[in-house]
């Protein structure tokens, strides 16, 4: 192996090194992943009919999966706090209204919870010559990046509910949640009633919930009591306690009808229904989650996307297919919501065992994707991104024959991505560049086809949906 920058070593998804073809990943120590996703056929041209009628929290409570995987908390931990929230709304006798807008901040409370890509673009917007500004870029991220804790999850949150067209009450509960009663909390340090209800319900549910399934319902009870007028709301705190002797509903929160329960919920006659271009915008807002969660990874998942559309067009796709192409793009890298940040963002070279750590996302990708039943079509594709026409990719060694065209292009579109972004570390690299190191595997690890395609596509970038 040539001698190589130590920063272009780091094996992350998305920062491919440049000279590191997929083969030396075969040395990384083994790992037990699931098998690979049920080999589907994704023809490249079909008739599918656009879908219709899709329930929105359907999609959102199904990909919540992937934010709880962001907060490091148990599955299914959206819709548990979903179903205490409502009974709290229930108790309260709140409006249809009302519940409504908590219902819709419940399921995307979590959605600003990964997130420095401002911080990041800001970085990124200094106009120094790369190779100058290659040091400065580094010593300015180290100072600007992540501390989660310096940035509003709740602020971040509060976009994407717009963004998908939920109520302004829906968003200003979500900015609320992490305020505390007694003023101590974010963003805005609101007092007591100042703080949105639904704020309000949201932080005490989801504590409830995180204390319930990590040392059961005593200790929830107990933390529900012992922060009480500090962090909780203390009328809300008397109704969660009344029910502690209820053993039979809190344990339905952790049975296999717990989504089921909590979509059961919604106020009836209120269910949003998303048609194709609303998938569209979910997938968009995922992305955008996706891209926050790591500073190496800023606007990654949303070029991807730009360049395999771009491709996909080069290739004559009916327009549905570019559509699936594009979603799945989107969302290839949504498992890695599901690794932790100490791996995403390490400076230095990754260990095997963090390696191994990182190959899996694409894993997850696919527990994720394939639960949402408007996603599950293309969950095989974004979930081959990491896959080699040689085998040598990760994390199931897929071969040339079982790598369809949509998941072929996804290959190259997120390798060309990972080489020509700037990040935080080094300024990315030229277009002539980064296709001659494509094209250099081109017949062996990389589809010559879509490689040529990337290069006719990426002269005349296309970048809508239209083409
Ligand atoms: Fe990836
Ligand atoms: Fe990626």
């Amino acid at each position: 192996m040539q001698k190589q920058d130590r920063s272009e070593r780091r094996l992350s998804c998305c920062v491919l090194p440049a000279h590191v073809t997929s083969s030396d990943m075969t040395a990384i120590a083994p790992v037990v992943i699931p098998p690979p996703p049920p080999l589907v056929p994704l023809p490249l041209v079909h008739d599918s009919a656009p879908v219709a009628g899709v329930s929105l929290s359907e999609v959102l409570a199904a990909m919540s999966r992937a934010l709880d995987m962001t907060e490091g908390e148990e599955a299914g931990h959206t819709v548990r706090t979903c179903i205490i929230g409502m009974r709290i709304a229930e108790e309260l006798d709140l409006s249809a209204f009302d519940r409504v807008a908590l219902y819709g901040a419940m399921l995307l409370k979590d959605a600003g919870c990964s997130g420095n890509s401002q911080v990041v673009a800001d970085v990124l917007k200094v106009s120094e010559p790369p190779r100058r500004r290659r040091l400065s870029l580094r010593r300015r991220a180290a100072s600007a990046i992540p501390s989660r804790q310096q940035l509003s999850r709740g602020e971040r949150g509060e976009r994407i509910a717009l963004r998908l067209g939920f109520s302004t009450a829906t968003a200003e509960a979500i900015r609320g949640i992490d305020e505390h009663w007694d003023g101590s909390g974010r963003p805005d340090s609101l007092i007591g009633h100042e703080i949105p209800l639904f704020s309000r319900i949201i932080l005490l549910a989801q504590t409830v919930d995180a204390f319930l399934s990590r040392h059961g319902l005593p200790a929830a009870m107990r933390v529900a009591r012992e922060r009480s007028g500090a962090w909780f709301d203390p009328s809300l705190v008397r109704i969660v306690r009344s029910w502690r002797e209820e053993g039979g509903w809190w344990a339905r929160l952790h049975s296999p009808d717990a989504t089921a329960i909590a979509l059961s919920l919604e106020p009836p006659q209120h269910t949003r229904y998303v048609d194709d271009k609303g998938l569209d915008e979910v997938a968009r807002a995922f992305a955008e989650i996706i891209d926050s969660k790591s500073p190496f990874t800023y606007q990654h998942s949303t070029n991807v996307a730009k360049y395999a559309r771009a491709v996909a067009y080069e290739l004559g796709f009916a327009r549905d297919d570019v559509r699936r192409l594009n979603r799945a793009a989107l969302l290839h890298d949504v498992g890695k919501l599901g690794i932790s940040s100490r791996i995403l963002d390490k400076a230095g070279p990754l260990t095997p065992e963090e390696r191994a750590e990182m190959q899996r996302h694409p894993v997850f990708t696919w527990e994720i994707l394939q639960g949402v039943s408007a996603f599950a079509g293309f969950a095989r594709t974004a979930s081959l991104h990491h896959e080699r026409l040689d085998g040598s990719g990760y994390p199931w060694g897929v071969r040339a024959e079982d790598l369809d065209v949509p998941a072929r292009i996804l290959c190259v579109a997120d390798m060309y991505e990972a080489l020509t972004a700037n990040r935080p570390y080094r300024a990315g690299l030229g277009r002539e560049t980064a296709l001659k190191i494509i094209r250099q595997g081109s017949g062996k690890h990389v589809c010559p086809v879509a490689a040529e395609a990337l290069t006719e596509a990426t002269r005349h970038l296309k970048v809508s949906l239209d083409g």
